[in-house]
């Protein structure tokens, strides 16, 4: 059986950076109590092999006032400014492994609005990063995920409208509400903030899925940018199965299947693709 990686899959930058930094920080002999702000990454394995070593996931900011003491690490996704006031007044130990691609959206939001201007993010509200972003906007900004909201908005026509987005957005998508923006005579400043990491390994994973006759997806349950993969590979290959560990591959495969392909999202370590990797090698 061949088995084929995709080109580009696992860790993007910013969450190996977020996820090296706690594991350095454990390296250390001195030892303190580490805590993550919300799981580090999108990914039961990772999260429980720390919670085993003694990292504690903060589920928000109640948590966090509640703490005295510590190393509190942030997580790629970034967090709004109230949340660095309460680590700083409670003399917290901070590690800031915000992706520097989401501090930058961070910055542009907070000068847009500090220039009286309006801001859009293209992305889903209840996301983290979302979250973190509005808060950089002084809770400002709006945020658009769909062609209704954008149809619902209110701004006022004579101020620039500053438009990002999410980083793992969708670009065609984006690109259609800043279309509706502009059909609605807004005076739109598009800075496309989407990350390169996402559109890399839906493209590699789109490639693998045409040549190959069983596709594995390996990734979080939560994980959105895995299923996202997993549904591109699965319009390509009917075959095509989402994984979190080799422990979820019972395949009973037709003995006409001669390529398996594997993919994984941007939340799964390398570690776990090589023992998947390895499995299908060995098993099939
Ligand atoms: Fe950063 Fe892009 Fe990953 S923004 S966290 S490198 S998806």
């Amino acid at each position: 059986m061949e088995v084929k990686l995709a080109k580009c899959a696992g860790f993007c930058f910013g969450v190996k950076r977020a996820v090296d930094a706690v594991y350095e920080q454990l390296g250390y002999e001195n030892y303190k109590k580490i805590y993550t702000y919300g799981p580090i990454v999108h990914n039961e394995e990772v999260v429980n092999d720390l919670k085993e070593q003694g990292v504690e996931v903060l589920d928000g900011i109640e948590d966090l006032k509640n703490l005295c003491s510590g190393c509190v690490i942030i997580r790629a996704h970034g967090i709004p400014p109230e949340v660095y006031d309460i680590i700083n007044e409670n003399h917290l130990e901070c590690i800031d492994a915000t992706c520097p691609f989401v501090k930058k959206i961070h910055r542009i939001v907070e000068e847009a609005v500090d220039e009286g201007k309006n801001v859009c993010i293209v992305g889903n509200p209840d996301h983290p990063e979302v979250k973190g972003i509005v808060g950089w906007s002084k809770n400002k900004a709006v945020v658009i995920e769909n062609a209704q909201d954008v149809e619902n908005l209110c701004l006022d026509k004579d101020k620039e409208v500053v438009v990002v987005a999410q980083t793992t957005s969708n670009f065609n998508k984006f690109n259609l509400l800043v279309d509706i923006l502009n059909k609605n005579g807004y005076n739109v400043n598009v800075v496309n903030t989407i990350c390169n990491a996402t559109q890399e390994r839906q493209d590699a994973a789109a490639k693998l899925a045409e040549e190959v006759d069983v596709c594995i997806v390996i990734g979080g349950k939560n994980s959105s940018n895995t299923r996202k993969l997993y549904d591109i590979c699965r319009e390509r290959c009917a075959l095509t199965y989402y994984i979190q560990t080799s422990d979820d591959l019972h395949l009973d495969l037709p003995d006409t299947v001669k390529q398996i392909g594997i993919t994984a999202g941007a939340s799964t370590p390398n570690k776990l693709i090589e023992e998947v990797q390895n499995y299908v090698r060995i098993n099939f």
